[in-house]
C-alpha cells in the first residue's frame, strides 16, 4: 500500500480523490497477476481495463518492444514512415473482414473514435456539402473521453459537467426482440439525412456488458448502408479476440466503414490505436489543395515501439494456443452458469468469448451504486481485481488465464454475492 502522501502529486483517472486514501503500489506484473509491495499478488481478471490478452510483462512482447527500442524508439510520422507500421497494417489487413482499408494511427480508443468521427463529417462535407449530419448511438454507449466521443455516447453523470458543450446524437434504446422493428422505423427516418452510425458491436462494455443480438445489428446496419450512411464500429473493446472471433464485426454481414482498434492492439502492453476506414475516405481527401487534407495528427502516430508490440501480439493472436485460451474460458463459464445462478443473487448471466457478465438482483441500475464499492472491496480483500460497473460483476480476463484461475475467479464470486 501507499499511502496518499507518498503520491501526492499524482491526480488518478475516474476518481474521487477525497476518498482516495490507499492505493495498492504495484511493483510487478506478470503473466494474470499484478504484484504489490505489501506483498499481495492480485489476480487481474478484468486484463487490467479489457487491454491485456497474453499477460503482463509477457516476454515475448518484452524482447521486440526492446529490440525496436535499440533500433528505432520514434520518428516524427508526418514526412516519414517506418517498417513496423507497415508491416503491421498489411497483417492486420489479413485479419479484418475483407475490404479495401486504410488505416490512421492514433494513441487511445478516445483518438481512434475522434479521428473516425473527424474523418466522417468531413467526408460528408467535401463530398455532400452536407453541413446536418444525423448522429446516431446506443443509450448506454461508451466512445472516450474526449469532446466528440463524448458528444456520441451516453450522456452520464461522468459527461455531467460539459453537457451544454457537446455536439447532437440521437440515442438508441439497445436493440432487443421488442424493440427491434420500432428501432428500424427510427434509423429509417434519421438516414434521411446523412448519417453517421457509431457501435460498440455486440457488446457495450461500459454500459455493463450489455448484449444485443448480432442479427438486430445487421438489420440497423443494413438501413444505414442502403442509404450511404457511414458505419463506425468501435471494436476498441471488442476487438482482438474478445467476443470469440478476431473482430465483433466478423457476427454480422455487413462490413462496416470505419473501424476503430485500440487496448488489445498492443496487446495491452503500449498504448496505441488505429481507425481503420475504407478506401473510400482515403480518396475523397486527395486535392491538390493542402486543406483538403485530413489534417489531424498527435506526436507519438505511428510510434514504432507501439507497433513492435502489436506484431509482437499479432504473432501470439496467429497461434492456436491463444484460440485455445479463450475456449478454455467460455467453457469454464458454461460449466458454472448453473451454480451461478442458484445463488438466487444473480440473474442475467450471459457469455459471448472471454467475457462473462452478470447482474446482482437489485432495484438500483447504472454505474454510480451502492454496491459497486462494497463488491470491489471484498473482491480485492480475496486477491481478485474484478471492478463491477454498477451492479454487473464481469470477467474479462488475459486469455493465458488458466481453467483453475477462471474457477477460482467465480468461486471468489459465488462466495462474495452470498455474502450480500
Ligand atoms: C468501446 C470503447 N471505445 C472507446 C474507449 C476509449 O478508449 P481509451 O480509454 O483508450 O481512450 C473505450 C474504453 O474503455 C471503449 O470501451
Amino acid at each position: 500500500m501507499r499511502s496518499i502522501d507518498q503520491d501526492y502529486l499524482i491526480w488518478h483517472p475516474f476518481s474521487q480523490m477525497k476518498n482516495t486514501n490507499e492505493l495498492p503500489l504495484v511493483t510487478e506484473a506478470k503473466g494474470a497477476y499484478l504484484h504489490t509491495s505489501d506483498g499481495r499478488k492480485i489476480f487481474d481478471a478484468i486484463s487490467s481495463w479489457w487491454v491485456n490478452l497474453h499477460g503482463h510483462s509477457n516476454p515475448y512482447l518484452a524482447e521486440a518492444i526492446a529490440k525496436q527500442a535499440c533500433q528505432l524508439e520514434h520518428v516524427i510520422f508526418a514526412g516519414f514512415t517506418h517498417q513496423p507500421s507497415i508491416t503491421l497494417c498489411e497483417r492486420l489487413d489479413k485479419h479484418l473482414p475483407e475490404g479495401e482499408w486504410k488505416y490512421f494511427f492514433s494513441d487511445n480508443g478516445s483518438t481512434a473514435v475522434e479521428v473516425a468521427l473527424k474523418m466522417a463529417y468531413q467526408f460528408f462535407r467535401v463530398s455532400d456539402k452536407q453541413r446536418k449530419v444525423n448522429l446516431i448511438a446506443f443509450e448506454g454507449s461508451y466512445h472516450g473521453d474526449t469532446f466528440g466521443a463524448m458528444s456520441a455516447a451516453e450522456r452520464s453523470v461522468f459527461t455531467e459537467p460539459w453537457d451544454d458543450l457537446f455536439f447532437e446524437a440521437s440515442h438508441l434504446p439497445v436493440p432487443t426482440d421488442e424493440n427491434i422493428d420500432e428501432l428500424e422505423r427510427r434509423v429509417e427516418s434519421l438516414a434521411n439525412d446523412p448519417c453517421i452510425f457509431i457501435y460498440e458491436p455486440l457488446v457495450l462494455g461500459a454500459a455493463g456488458m450489455q448484449f444485443y443480438k448480432a442479427d438486430h445489428l445487421e438489420r440497423l446496419q443494413t438501413i444505414i448502408r442502403k442509404r450511404q450512411g457511414i458505419l463506425i464500429a468501435d471494436e476498441v473493446m471488442t476487438g482482438f479476440g474478445r467476443t470469440g472471433k478476431w473482430f465483433a464485426s466478423e457476427h454480422t454481414n455487413v462490413k462496416p466503414d470505419m473501424l476503430c482498434l485500440s487496448k488489445g492492439l498492443t496487446g495491452g502492453a503500449l498504448p496505441m490505436s488505429l481507425t481503420v476506414c475504407d478506401q473510400r475516405f482515403y480518396n475523397t481527401f486527395l486535392d491538390d489543395k493542402f486543406e483538403k487534407g485530413f489534417l489531424h495528427g498527435h506526436s507519438f502516430t505511428g510510434n514504432p515501439l507501439g507497433c513492435a508490440a502489436a506484431l509482437a501480439s499479432l504473432d501470439l493472436m496467429e497461434q492456436q494456443e491463444t484460440w485455445d485460451g479463450i475456449d478454455r474460458i467460455h467453457a469454464c463459464y458454461e460449466e458454472r452458469e448453473e451454480e451461478l445462478k442458484v445463488t438466487g443473487k444473480l440473474q442475467n448471466i450471459r457469455m459471448i468469448g472471454p467475457i462473462l457478465a452478470m447482474d446482482v438482483m437489485e432495484e438500483n441500475k447504472g454505474y454510480i451504486h451502492p454496491l459497486r464499492d462494497r463488491l470491489y472491496n471484498a473482491f480485492m480483500k480475496r486477491g481478485q481485481l474484478i471492478r463491477p460497473l454498477g451492479n454487473v460483476i464481469y470477467l474479462l480476463p488475459p486469455y493465458i488465464a488458466t481453467a483453475e484461475e477462471i474457477h477460482h475467479s467465480i468461486d471468489v464470486i459465488i462466495e462474495v454475492v452470498q455474502e450480500l
